[in-house]
Protein backbone atom coordinates (compact mmCIF):
# COMPACT_ATOMS: atom_id res chain seq x y z
CA UNK A 1 0.00 0.00 0.00
CA UNK A 2 1.54 3.28 -0.44
CA UNK A 3 0.63 6.73 -0.09
CA UNK A 4 -0.10 9.18 -3.29
CA UNK A 5 -0.63 12.78 -4.27
CA UNK A 6 -2.98 13.16 -6.67
CA UNK A 7 -0.56 15.27 -9.32
CA UNK A 8 1.24 12.08 -9.84
CA UNK A 9 -2.08 9.15 -10.56
CA UNK A 10 -0.27 8.29 -13.83
CA UNK A 11 2.77 6.10 -12.29
CA UNK A 12 0.43 4.29 -9.81
CA UNK A 13 -2.23 3.03 -12.31
CA UNK A 14 -2.38 -0.53 -11.40
CA UNK A 15 -1.08 -0.39 -7.41
CA UNK A 16 -2.68 -0.33 -3.69
CA UNK A 17 -2.84 3.67 -3.36
CA UNK A 18 -4.00 5.66 0.09
CA UNK A 19 -4.98 9.12 -0.36
CA UNK A 20 -5.70 12.06 2.29
CA UNK A 21 -8.54 14.44 1.44
CA UNK A 22 -11.68 15.65 1.46
CA UNK A 23 -15.00 15.18 -0.09
CA UNK A 24 -16.25 17.16 -2.37
CA UNK A 25 -19.29 15.36 -3.92
CA UNK A 26 -20.61 12.60 -3.28
CA UNK A 27 -23.53 9.98 -5.60
CA UNK A 28 -24.82 6.99 -5.50
CA UNK A 29 -27.06 4.75 -7.44
CA UNK A 30 -27.98 1.76 -5.34
CA UNK A 31 -25.23 -0.76 -4.58
CA UNK A 32 -22.53 1.58 -5.81
CA UNK A 33 -21.10 5.21 -4.37
CA UNK A 34 -19.13 7.49 -6.58
CA UNK A 35 -17.01 10.07 -4.45
CA UNK A 36 -15.69 13.28 -5.73
CA UNK A 37 -11.99 13.49 -3.54
CA UNK A 38 -9.67 16.33 -3.85
CA UNK A 39 -6.06 16.08 -1.91
CA UNK A 40 -4.99 19.63 -2.51
CA UNK A 41 -2.79 18.20 -5.54
CA UNK A 42 -5.37 16.92 -7.62
CA UNK A 43 -8.93 15.10 -7.69
CA UNK A 44 -10.09 11.85 -8.41
CA UNK A 45 -13.07 9.84 -8.29
CA UNK A 46 -13.40 7.04 -5.79
CA UNK A 47 -16.10 4.30 -6.32
CA UNK A 48 -17.52 2.26 -3.35
CA UNK A 49 -19.30 -0.84 -3.95
CA UNK A 50 -20.61 -2.83 -1.01
CA UNK A 51 -19.26 -6.11 -2.26
CA UNK A 52 -16.19 -4.56 -1.58
CA UNK A 53 -16.43 -3.05 1.62
CA UNK A 54 -18.85 -4.87 3.75
CA UNK A 55 -22.35 -3.24 4.91
CA UNK A 56 -21.53 -1.47 7.77
CA UNK A 57 -18.72 0.57 6.01
CA UNK A 58 -20.98 1.28 2.93
CA UNK A 59 -23.66 2.20 5.03
CA UNK A 60 -21.33 4.62 6.91
CA UNK A 61 -19.90 5.80 3.75
CA UNK A 62 -23.27 6.61 2.49
CA UNK A 63 -23.72 9.02 5.52
CA UNK A 64 -20.49 10.49 4.50
CA UNK A 65 -21.49 14.24 4.31
CA UNK A 66 -19.48 17.05 1.69
CA UNK A 67 -16.29 18.44 2.70
CA UNK A 68 -15.25 15.77 5.50
CA UNK A 69 -11.89 14.79 5.36
CA UNK A 70 -11.28 11.20 5.13
CA UNK A 71 -8.65 8.43 4.05
CA UNK A 72 -8.95 6.60 1.10
CA UNK A 73 -7.71 2.86 0.18
CA UNK A 74 -7.84 0.82 -2.83
CA UNK A 75 -6.75 0.30 -6.38
CA UNK A 76 -5.85 2.99 -8.85
CA UNK A 77 -7.06 2.35 -12.26
CA UNK A 78 -7.38 3.72 -15.59
CA UNK A 79 -11.31 4.58 -16.43
CA UNK A 80 -12.05 6.80 -18.94
CA UNK A 81 -15.06 7.33 -17.72
CA UNK A 82 -14.72 9.36 -14.76
CA UNK A 83 -13.90 13.00 -15.07
CA UNK A 84 -10.38 12.96 -14.57
CA UNK A 85 -9.58 9.04 -16.19
CA UNK A 86 -8.52 7.97 -13.34
CA UNK A 87 -10.19 5.91 -10.41
CA UNK A 88 -9.93 4.50 -7.16
CA UNK A 89 -11.78 1.13 -6.51
CA UNK A 90 -12.21 1.72 -2.96
CA UNK A 91 -11.05 -1.51 0.02
CA UNK A 92 -10.99 1.13 2.87
CA UNK A 93 -12.40 4.41 4.24
CA UNK A 94 -11.67 6.57 7.29
CA UNK A 95 -12.89 9.59 8.34
CA UNK A 96 -10.67 11.96 9.94
CA UNK A 97 -13.45 14.99 10.25
CA UNK A 98 -17.53 14.23 9.47
CA UNK A 99 -18.83 18.05 8.77
CA UNK A 100 -21.89 18.99 9.76
CA UNK A 101 -24.49 18.72 7.09
CA UNK A 102 -24.41 22.21 6.43
CA UNK A 103 -21.87 22.77 4.55
CA UNK A 104 -21.96 26.75 3.52
CA UNK A 105 -21.54 25.96 -0.35
CA UNK A 106 -23.46 23.55 -1.74
CA UNK A 107 -25.14 23.47 -4.81
CA UNK A 108 -28.73 25.22 -4.17
CA UNK A 109 -32.28 23.56 -4.30
CA UNK A 110 -33.35 25.57 -7.25
CA UNK A 111 -30.38 25.47 -9.16
CA UNK A 112 -29.58 29.31 -8.92
CA UNK A 113 -25.94 30.24 -7.86
CA UNK A 114 -24.66 31.90 -4.96
CA UNK A 115 -23.55 35.76 -5.07
CA UNK A 116 -20.42 36.93 -5.54
CA UNK A 117 -20.58 38.61 -1.46
CA UNK A 118 -22.00 35.00 -0.30
CA UNK A 119 -19.03 33.26 -1.89
CA UNK A 120 -16.58 36.33 -0.58
CA UNK A 121 -18.13 35.75 2.91
CA UNK A 122 -17.21 32.59 2.80
CA UNK A 123 -13.67 33.14 0.92
CA UNK A 124 -12.29 30.75 3.68
CA UNK A 125 -14.52 27.76 2.31
CA UNK A 126 -14.44 29.03 -1.52
CA UNK A 127 -11.03 28.86 -1.88
CA UNK A 128 -11.46 24.86 -1.61
CA UNK A 129 -13.32 25.16 -4.99
CA UNK A 130 -11.59 23.18 -8.53
CA UNK A 131 -11.45 27.37 -9.71
CA UNK A 132 -10.23 28.83 -6.89
CA UNK A 133 -7.60 25.87 -6.78
CA UNK A 134 -6.31 26.37 -10.33
CA UNK A 135 -5.96 30.08 -9.79
CA UNK A 136 -3.90 30.22 -6.40
CA UNK A 137 -2.05 27.83 -8.67
CA UNK A 138 -1.50 30.33 -11.72
CA UNK A 139 -0.55 32.20 -8.88
CA UNK A 140 1.89 30.41 -7.87
CA UNK A 141 3.44 29.94 -11.29
CA UNK A 142 3.60 33.74 -12.06
CA UNK A 143 5.66 34.78 -8.75
CA UNK A 144 8.71 32.15 -9.23
CA UNK A 145 8.71 32.56 -13.02
CA UNK A 146 9.21 36.43 -11.83
CA UNK A 147 11.98 35.61 -9.47
CA UNK A 148 13.84 32.90 -11.61
CA UNK A 149 13.36 35.18 -15.39
CA UNK A 150 14.57 38.23 -13.06
CA UNK A 151 17.82 36.27 -10.95
CA UNK A 152 18.55 35.01 -14.89
CA UNK A 153 18.61 38.67 -16.01
CA UNK A 154 21.34 39.17 -12.77
CA UNK A 155 19.14 41.22 -10.52
CA UNK A 156 19.18 40.38 -6.63
CA UNK A 157 16.11 40.15 -4.88
CA UNK A 158 16.15 42.37 -1.75
CA UNK A 159 13.50 43.62 0.65
CA UNK A 160 11.59 47.10 1.12
CA UNK A 161 9.92 48.27 3.87
CA UNK A 162 6.18 48.86 4.47
CA UNK A 163 6.06 51.29 6.81
CA UNK A 164 7.23 54.33 5.19
CA UNK A 165 7.10 58.14 5.98
CA UNK A 166 6.72 59.43 2.71
CA UNK A 167 4.78 58.64 -0.47
CA UNK A 168 5.36 57.00 -3.47
CA UNK A 169 2.61 57.04 -5.86
CA UNK A 170 0.82 60.28 -5.00
CA UNK A 171 -0.91 61.02 -1.71
CA UNK A 172 -4.34 60.52 -2.13
CA UNK A 173 -4.37 56.95 -2.10
CA UNK A 174 -2.07 56.76 1.18
CA UNK A 175 -2.64 54.92 3.78
CA UNK A 176 -1.82 56.52 7.22
CA UNK A 177 -0.88 54.48 10.82
CA UNK A 178 -1.60 56.23 13.81
CA UNK A 179 1.45 54.21 16.23
CA UNK A 180 4.36 56.34 17.01
CA UNK A 181 4.67 58.24 20.00
CA UNK A 182 5.30 61.76 19.92
CA UNK A 183 9.25 61.65 20.73
CA UNK A 184 10.21 64.97 18.96
CA UNK A 185 10.84 67.66 21.34
CA UNK A 186 7.65 70.28 21.76
CA UNK A 187 5.29 67.49 19.60
CA UNK A 188 1.79 66.35 20.68
CA UNK A 189 1.49 63.33 18.20
CA UNK A 190 4.02 61.27 16.43
CA UNK A 191 5.51 61.70 13.08
CA UNK A 192 3.33 60.28 10.53
CA UNK A 193 3.58 56.61 9.09
CA UNK A 194 2.06 55.07 5.69
CA UNK A 195 1.90 51.81 4.26
CA UNK A 196 3.70 51.10 1.48
CA UNK A 197 2.31 51.94 -2.03
CA UNK A 198 5.45 50.67 -3.91
CA UNK A 199 8.99 49.80 -2.71
CA UNK A 200 10.30 51.77 -5.43
CA UNK A 201 12.02 54.27 -4.62
CA UNK A 202 14.14 52.06 -1.96
CA UNK A 203 14.61 49.79 -4.61
CA UNK A 204 16.58 52.97 -6.58
CA UNK A 205 19.07 52.94 -3.05
CA UNK A 206 19.51 49.70 -3.31
CA UNK A 207 21.12 49.63 -6.98
CA UNK A 208 23.59 52.13 -6.43
CA UNK A 209 25.02 49.09 -4.20
CA UNK A 210 23.62 45.84 -6.13
CA UNK A 211 23.13 47.26 -9.54
CA UNK A 212 20.39 45.30 -10.71
CA UNK A 213 17.66 44.57 -7.89
CA UNK A 214 13.53 43.69 -7.21
CA UNK A 215 11.25 43.52 -4.58
CA UNK A 216 7.92 41.61 -3.82
CA UNK A 217 5.69 42.25 -1.28
CA UNK A 218 2.21 43.38 0.13
CA UNK A 219 1.52 46.95 -0.84
CA UNK A 220 -1.32 49.30 0.01
CA UNK A 221 -3.58 51.89 -1.72
CA UNK A 222 -6.25 53.71 -0.40
CA UNK A 223 -9.01 53.55 -3.16
CA UNK A 224 -12.06 54.85 -2.70
CA UNK A 225 -13.82 53.17 -5.29
CA UNK A 226 -15.08 49.98 -6.53
CA UNK A 227 -13.87 48.45 -9.60
CA UNK A 228 -13.17 45.17 -10.68
CA UNK A 229 -9.25 46.28 -11.07
CA UNK A 230 -8.60 47.84 -7.49
CA UNK A 231 -7.81 46.34 -4.40
CA UNK A 232 -6.68 47.84 -1.25
CA UNK A 233 -4.05 45.53 -0.14
CA UNK A 234 -2.50 43.79 -3.29
CA UNK A 235 0.86 42.06 -4.22
CA UNK A 236 3.76 44.27 -6.33
CA UNK A 237 6.97 43.50 -7.87
CA UNK A 238 9.10 46.30 -8.34
CA UNK A 239 12.22 45.84 -10.50
CA UNK A 240 15.01 48.55 -10.48
CA UNK A 241 18.36 48.70 -12.69
CA UNK A 242 21.00 51.14 -12.97
CA UNK A 243 22.31 51.66 -16.51
CA UNK A 244 19.21 50.83 -17.91
CA UNK A 245 16.84 53.46 -20.05
CA UNK A 246 13.61 53.65 -20.82
CA UNK A 247 13.98 51.23 -24.10
CA UNK A 248 15.52 48.49 -21.82
CA UNK A 249 12.67 48.81 -19.18
CA UNK A 250 10.27 47.97 -21.67
CA UNK A 251 12.02 45.45 -23.00
CA UNK A 252 12.85 43.44 -20.26
CA UNK A 253 9.18 44.24 -19.09
CA UNK A 254 8.25 42.29 -22.41
CA UNK A 255 10.81 39.10 -21.91
CA UNK A 256 9.37 38.54 -18.48
CA UNK A 257 5.90 38.69 -19.65
CA UNK A 258 6.64 36.11 -22.10
CA UNK A 259 8.81 33.71 -19.97
CA UNK A 260 6.05 33.77 -17.51
CA UNK A 261 3.35 33.03 -19.88
CA UNK A 262 5.82 30.13 -21.12
CA UNK A 263 6.10 28.68 -17.56
CA UNK A 264 2.01 29.27 -16.93
CA UNK A 265 1.56 27.63 -20.68
CA UNK A 266 3.78 24.42 -19.84
CA UNK A 267 3.06 24.21 -15.64
CA UNK A 268 -0.90 24.86 -15.50
CA UNK A 269 -2.28 23.20 -18.63
CA UNK A 270 -5.12 21.56 -16.79
CA UNK A 271 -5.75 24.69 -14.78
CA UNK A 272 -6.33 26.56 -17.77
CA UNK A 273 -8.65 23.83 -18.68
CA UNK A 274 -10.49 24.43 -15.11
CA UNK A 275 -10.92 27.69 -15.64
CA UNK A 276 -12.03 27.56 -19.44
CA UNK A 277 -9.07 30.33 -20.57
CA UNK A 278 -8.65 30.48 -24.42
CA UNK A 279 -4.73 30.30 -24.72
CA UNK A 280 -4.60 31.44 -28.24
CA UNK A 281 -4.02 34.82 -26.99
CA UNK A 282 -1.65 34.02 -25.03
CA UNK A 283 0.40 31.46 -27.11
CA UNK A 284 0.02 34.41 -29.54
CA UNK A 285 2.41 36.64 -26.95
CA UNK A 286 5.22 34.19 -27.56
CA UNK A 287 5.66 34.63 -31.26
CA UNK A 288 5.11 38.56 -31.57
CA UNK A 289 6.70 41.62 -30.38
CA UNK A 290 4.77 43.37 -28.42
CA UNK A 291 3.64 47.32 -30.06
CA UNK A 292 4.57 50.39 -28.12
CA UNK A 293 2.11 53.65 -29.03
CA UNK A 294 3.04 57.21 -27.94
CA UNK A 295 0.16 58.34 -25.29
CA UNK A 296 -0.20 61.13 -28.06
CA UNK A 297 -1.17 58.34 -30.29
CA UNK A 298 -3.10 56.07 -28.67
CA UNK A 299 -5.58 59.17 -27.32
CA UNK A 300 -5.95 59.52 -31.48
CA UNK A 301 -7.10 56.08 -31.79
CA UNK A 302 -9.53 56.50 -28.95
CA UNK A 303 -10.95 59.22 -30.49
CA UNK A 304 -11.38 57.68 -33.44
CA UNK A 305 -12.67 54.27 -31.02
CA UNK A 306 -15.73 56.70 -29.87
CA UNK A 307 -13.80 58.24 -26.19
CA UNK A 308 -13.59 61.92 -25.65
CA UNK A 309 -10.64 61.60 -24.10
CA UNK A 310 -8.54 64.97 -24.83
CA UNK A 311 -4.72 65.41 -25.40
CA UNK A 312 -3.45 65.63 -22.38
CA UNK A 313 -5.30 63.26 -20.02
CA UNK A 314 -4.59 60.06 -18.84
CA UNK A 315 -6.23 57.04 -20.03
CA UNK A 316 -9.30 56.15 -18.17
CA UNK A 317 -10.29 52.47 -17.52
CA UNK A 318 -12.81 52.37 -20.01
CA UNK A 319 -10.49 54.11 -22.55
CA UNK A 320 -7.95 50.75 -21.34
CA UNK A 321 -10.40 48.54 -22.18
CA UNK A 322 -11.50 49.49 -25.55
CA UNK A 323 -8.23 50.29 -27.18
CA UNK A 324 -6.58 46.91 -25.05
CA UNK A 325 -9.83 45.18 -27.10
CA UNK A 326 -8.00 45.81 -30.52
CA UNK A 327 -5.06 44.08 -29.82
CA UNK A 328 -4.30 40.23 -28.67
CA UNK A 329 -0.76 41.04 -27.35
CA UNK A 330 -0.11 43.54 -24.42
CA UNK A 331 1.18 46.83 -26.05
CA UNK A 332 3.29 49.87 -23.97
CA UNK A 333 1.07 53.51 -24.03
CA UNK A 334 4.55 55.49 -23.60
CA UNK A 335 5.37 58.98 -22.95
CA UNK A 336 2.50 60.47 -20.82
CA UNK A 337 1.86 63.76 -19.87
CA UNK A 338 3.90 65.20 -17.46
CA UNK A 339 0.73 66.62 -15.34
CA UNK A 340 -1.07 62.74 -15.09
CA UNK A 341 2.09 60.65 -14.23
CA UNK A 342 4.48 60.76 -10.49
CA UNK A 343 7.40 63.32 -9.49
CA UNK A 344 9.98 60.72 -9.84
CA UNK A 345 9.83 59.69 -13.66
CA UNK A 346 12.33 61.18 -16.37
CA UNK A 347 11.12 64.16 -18.74
CA UNK A 348 11.45 62.62 -22.13
CA UNK A 349 14.52 65.37 -23.89
CA UNK A 350 12.32 65.45 -26.82
CA UNK A 351 9.55 66.98 -24.94
CA UNK A 352 9.82 68.77 -21.74
CA UNK A 353 6.24 68.30 -21.01
CA UNK A 354 6.09 64.51 -21.17
CA UNK A 355 8.12 61.56 -19.36
CA UNK A 356 10.13 58.40 -20.13
CA UNK A 357 7.54 56.00 -19.22
CA UNK A 358 5.58 53.40 -19.88
CA UNK A 359 2.25 51.19 -19.18
CA UNK A 360 2.19 48.02 -20.08
CA UNK A 361 -1.79 47.31 -21.58
CA UNK A 362 -2.95 43.77 -21.67
CA UNK A 363 -5.02 42.94 -24.33
CA UNK A 364 -8.94 41.52 -24.34
CA UNK A 365 -10.14 44.76 -22.60
CA UNK A 366 -7.27 44.10 -19.32
CA UNK A 367 -5.40 47.15 -19.39
CA UNK A 368 -2.60 48.23 -17.47
CA UNK A 369 -0.29 45.33 -15.29
CA UNK A 370 2.62 46.86 -15.46
CA UNK A 371 3.77 50.47 -14.61
CA UNK A 372 7.39 51.79 -15.47
CA UNK A 373 9.81 54.37 -16.31
CA UNK A 374 13.11 55.95 -16.51
CA UNK A 375 13.74 57.86 -13.38
CA UNK A 376 14.81 61.33 -13.19
CA UNK A 377 18.19 61.77 -12.23
CA UNK A 378 19.27 65.00 -12.35
CA UNK A 379 18.66 66.76 -9.52
CA UNK A 380 17.54 70.44 -9.92
CA UNK A 381 14.60 68.86 -12.24
CA UNK A 382 13.54 66.31 -9.57
CA UNK A 383 13.13 69.25 -6.63
CA UNK A 384 11.50 70.84 -9.35
CA UNK A 385 9.02 68.08 -9.42
CA UNK A 386 8.78 67.56 -5.54
CA UNK A 387 7.67 71.00 -5.97
CA UNK A 388 5.34 71.35 -8.55
CA UNK A 389 3.60 68.02 -7.12
CA UNK A 390 3.59 69.98 -3.38
CA UNK A 391 5.29 67.20 -1.46
CA UNK A 392 7.17 67.76 1.48
CA UNK A 393 10.69 67.81 0.57
CA UNK A 394 12.03 67.32 3.67
CA UNK A 395 10.77 63.51 3.47
CA UNK A 396 12.84 63.32 0.10
CA UNK A 397 15.94 64.28 1.51
CA UNK A 398 17.66 60.68 1.23
CA UNK A 399 15.80 60.30 -1.88
CA UNK A 400 17.52 63.52 -3.17
CA UNK A 401 20.79 62.42 -2.07
CA UNK A 402 21.08 59.62 -4.61
CA UNK A 403 20.91 62.19 -7.25
CA UNK A 404 24.21 64.07 -5.77
CA UNK A 405 26.26 60.88 -4.95
CA UNK A 406 26.71 59.07 -7.70
CA UNK A 407 23.49 59.47 -10.09
CA UNK A 408 23.11 57.17 -12.72
CA UNK A 409 20.53 56.70 -15.74
CA UNK A 410 18.13 54.10 -14.10
CA UNK A 411 14.91 52.75 -14.52
CA UNK A 412 12.11 50.12 -13.37
CA UNK A 413 8.95 49.03 -12.98
CA UNK A 414 6.25 47.64 -10.72
CA UNK A 415 3.91 44.42 -11.95
CA UNK A 416 0.74 44.58 -9.93
CA UNK A 417 0.42 40.72 -9.41
CA UNK A 418 -2.97 40.57 -8.83
CA UNK A 419 -4.02 42.24 -12.30
CA UNK A 420 -1.48 40.27 -14.02
CA UNK A 421 -3.24 36.91 -12.60
CA UNK A 422 -6.74 38.30 -13.62
CA UNK A 423 -5.89 38.56 -17.12
CA UNK A 424 -3.54 35.18 -17.40
CA UNK A 425 -6.29 33.46 -16.19
CA UNK A 426 -8.80 35.04 -17.92
CA UNK A 427 -10.90 36.37 -14.74
CA UNK A 428 -13.30 39.27 -14.99
CA UNK A 429 -12.66 40.77 -11.49
CA UNK A 430 -9.73 41.38 -9.40
CA UNK A 431 -11.06 39.60 -6.37
CA UNK A 432 -10.51 36.33 -7.09
CA UNK A 433 -6.81 36.12 -7.76
CA UNK A 434 -5.76 36.63 -3.83
CA UNK A 435 -6.90 34.20 -1.43
CA UNK A 436 -7.95 36.84 0.86
CA UNK A 437 -9.25 39.77 -0.90
CA UNK A 438 -8.95 43.32 1.11
CA UNK A 439 -11.61 45.79 -0.88
CA UNK A 440 -12.75 49.19 0.24
CA UNK A 441 -15.53 47.04 1.72
CA UNK A 442 -14.11 43.67 2.54
CA UNK A 443 -11.80 43.14 5.71
CA UNK A 444 -13.28 39.45 6.52
CA UNK A 445 -12.69 37.21 6.45
O1 LIG B 1 1.38 52.03 -11.79
P1 LIG B 1 1.72 51.92 -10.34
O2 LIG B 1 1.04 52.85 -9.42
O3 LIG B 1 3.29 52.08 -10.27
C1 LIG B 1 4.04 52.09 -9.13
O4 LIG B 1 3.65 51.91 -8.02
C2 LIG B 1 5.51 52.24 -9.41
N1 LIG B 1 6.16 52.78 -8.22
C3 LIG B 1 6.07 50.88 -9.78
C4 LIG B 1 7.50 50.95 -10.16
O5 LIG B 1 7.85 51.62 -11.11
N2 LIG B 1 8.34 50.23 -9.45
O6 LIG B 1 1.46 50.44 -9.84
C5 LIG B 1 2.08 49.35 -10.48
C6 LIG B 1 1.05 48.31 -10.84
C7 LIG B 1 -0.03 48.80 -11.81
O7 LIG B 1 0.42 48.72 -13.13
C8 LIG B 1 -1.16 47.85 -11.52
O8 LIG B 1 -0.97 46.63 -12.22
C9 LIG B 1 -1.00 47.58 -10.05
O9 LIG B 1 0.31 47.93 -9.68
N3 LIG B 1 -1.97 48.32 -9.24
C10 LIG B 1 -2.99 47.75 -8.58
N4 LIG B 1 -3.41 46.48 -8.52
C11 LIG B 1 -4.48 46.21 -7.74
N5 LIG B 1 -5.15 47.13 -7.03
C12 LIG B 1 -4.78 48.43 -7.08
N6 LIG B 1 -5.43 49.31 -6.35
C13 LIG B 1 -3.65 48.79 -7.87
N7 LIG B 1 -3.00 49.95 -8.13
C14 LIG B 1 -1.99 49.63 -8.95
MG1 LIG C 1 0.18 53.07 -13.04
Amino acid sequence: MKEITLDDMRVHVGQEVLVRGWLSNKRSSGAIIFLQIRDGFGFIQAVCSKSEVGKDAFEEIGRLTLESSIKVWGKLIEEKRSPEGYEIEVTKLDVLCLSPEDYPIQKKRDGSSHSISFLMDNRHFHLREKRQWAIQRVRNTIINSMYECLNKEKFIKIDSPIFTPNACEGTTTLFEVDYLPAWEEGAKTGPKVYLSQSGQLYLEAAIMSLGRVFDFGPVFRAEKSKTRRHLTEFWMMDAEAAFYDHRDNIKLQEKLTKFIIKNVLEKNKSELKILARDTTILKNCLSKSFEIITHKDAVKILQKLGSDITEREDLGADDETILTKQYNTPIFVEKYPKEVKAFYMKEDPKDSSRLLCSDMLAPEGYGEVIGGSQREDDYDKLIQRINDEKLNMDDFKWYLDLRKYGSVPHSGFGVGLERYIAWICGLKHIRETIPFPRLINRIKP
